[in-house]
């Protein structure tokens, strides 16, 4: 391939892009209404103290009680800045304490709100609705991980077995959309939901991996049965690190059944901040080529993203004293994500595979649109993906440009949201993630610079933000 063209290429479709993102989006961080989220991007000790407030708000039991954690994390910031210093102490009364607590359940919830699209399936259709009339497909998260007991399992994959109910009867009235009805490999679903195997069992830990994934395949081997009776996408998540190869190999070994071979369309996740996602790809790619998935009758759905877990992967490695496993230079990670797409690409033509680019970064994008249409694709071959509530303006900006893309909307209570907030807060408050690269109005050349020659990544930073 010819780099330079390459590049100008990729030029060309990133500034057609730019050019779609909202007015809004040129500041996306500003839109984002606690000024506590500005306030902790710049204070890392103040960071940690609204993180753990954040985690314990669904167990406070009252307005005085959710104050009081509040003001007793604060407490142990050294030099809180002055707005948090008089919030504190506001805390020494009743009334005082009363008023702090509304304020801080009132933020955390419309900062829930941004990210979760609705308590239960049925509350989440309206917006569905709306975005796939706005030319926008969805993928429903049903909330919910790392299960401590059985009943909570069987609650989990219940709440996913009336999500595949309910989703696909209401999306069979949605108006037809070509562009996300089909792709050239065939027809797409309209209903199309994202689950996570540590929900699905208990018994997931990686000294035992034989033992959660026998318990976690019942429940996942019945939801794919499910799927493809109702014509629905089921998409299984990757988690960190410790469960990814007992998540691969569940999800491979239950595709691979003789009654899967037809049906559902399905799909899994690759991380590209893990140093050794090319190896992982290699395997996906045997699979389907030679392996026990050749043959069958859907091409399977490889979501790439950077990953979610990079905070996670590294202080676990650190304190095993393990080699960290994931990238700790954002550039190395960009460049491997853009290596990953490129394969992925030649994989899905030479078929048994379709792409799907989860990024909210301009040049990722842009660049796997690039190679794709220099290779003698078109662009109805992609698919990109977004989270919702982070990627909004990015969204708006390839739906315009009528290229087919997909919002991850989580769905269920605060309670099992908690730890998908909490990563996208620290993706939010990260300085080094594109949105904030974007915020600062970095210019485009910068924007669209090849990983490590744009907007200058110092070493260190962490490599797992979008
Ligand atoms: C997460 O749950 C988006 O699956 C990703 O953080």
């Amino acid at each position: 391939m010819d780099e330079a063209r390459l590049e100008r290429e990729l030029f060309t479709v990133g500034s057609a892009l730019a050019g779609a993102l909202p007015s809004s989006a040129r500041h996306p961080l500003k839109a984002l209404d606690t000024k506590a989220m500005d306030l902790a991007s710049a204070d890392a000790e103040l960071k940690a103290a609204l993180f753990r407030f954040v985690d314990v708000v669904p167990a406070c039991r009252s307005l005085d009680d959710l104050s009081r954690h509040l003001t007793g994390f604060l407490g142990e910031v050294e030099a809180p800045p002055p707005p948090i210093a008089a919030a504190m102490r506001m805390g020494n009364t009743k009334a005082g304490r009363l008023a702090i607590g509304r304020a801080a359940a009132t933020g955390v919830k419309h900062m829930a709100h941004r990210f979760i699209v609705g308590e239960s399936p049925e509350a989440a259709l309206g917006v569905l609705r709306g975005l796939w009339k706005d030319g926008v497909a969805s993928s429903v998260d049903l909330l919910g991980e790392a299960t401590v007991t059985q009943a909570e399992a069987d609650r989990y994959a219940a709440r996913c077995a009336e999500a595949l109910d309910v989703v696909p009867a209401a999306a069979a009235e949605w108006p037809h959309r070509a562009q996300l009805e089909s792709d050239p490999l065939g027809p797409l679903p309209r209903a199309n939901l994202s689950v996570k195997v540590s929900a699905l069992t208990p018994l997931l830990k990686p000294d035992a991996p034989a033992r959660g994934k026998a318990d976690a395949a019942g429940r996942l081997r019945e939801l794919l049965h499910h799927a493809k009776r109702v014509g629905a996408h089921l998409h299984i998540d990757t988690e960190s690190l410790d469960s990814r190869d007992a998540t691969l190999e569940l999800v491979l070994e239950l595709l691979a059944e003789p009654e899967f071979a037809d049906g559902p369309s399905a799909g899994m996740v690759l991380q590209a901040y893990l140093r050794d996602s090319p190896d992982t790809l290699d395997q996906v790619l045997d699979w389907v080529r030679s392996g026990p998935g050749a043959g069958r009758a859907q091409p399977l759905t490889v979501r790439l993203v950077k990953g979610a877990y990079w905070d996670h992967e590294v202080v676990d490695a650190q304190q095993h004293g393990w080699a960290v496993p994931v990238f700790e230079v954002k550039a190395d990670c960009d460049r491997n994500f853009e290596a990953l797409s490129r394969r992925l690409i030649d994989g899905q033509r030479a078929g048994g595979v379709r792409v799907a680019i989860a990024s909210h970064n301009l040049r990722s994008v842009s660049a796997a649109l690039a190679y794709n249409r220099l290779a003698g694709g078109e662009d109805g071959d992609l698919e990109f993906q977004i989270l919702r509530g982070l990627g909004d303006p990015l969204q708006e900006a390839l739906a315009a440009n009528r290229i087919r893309v997909r919002a991850y909307c989580p769905v269920g209570d605060l309670v099992a949201g908690m730890a998908y907030l909490v990563r996208r807060l620290l993706e939010n408050t990260s300085n080094d993630s594109f949105l904030h690269e974007q915020a600062s109005g970095a210019p485009l050349e910068e924007l669209l610079a090849p990983p490590g020659r744009g907007a200058e990544a110092p070493l260190g930073e962490p490599a797992g933000t979008v």
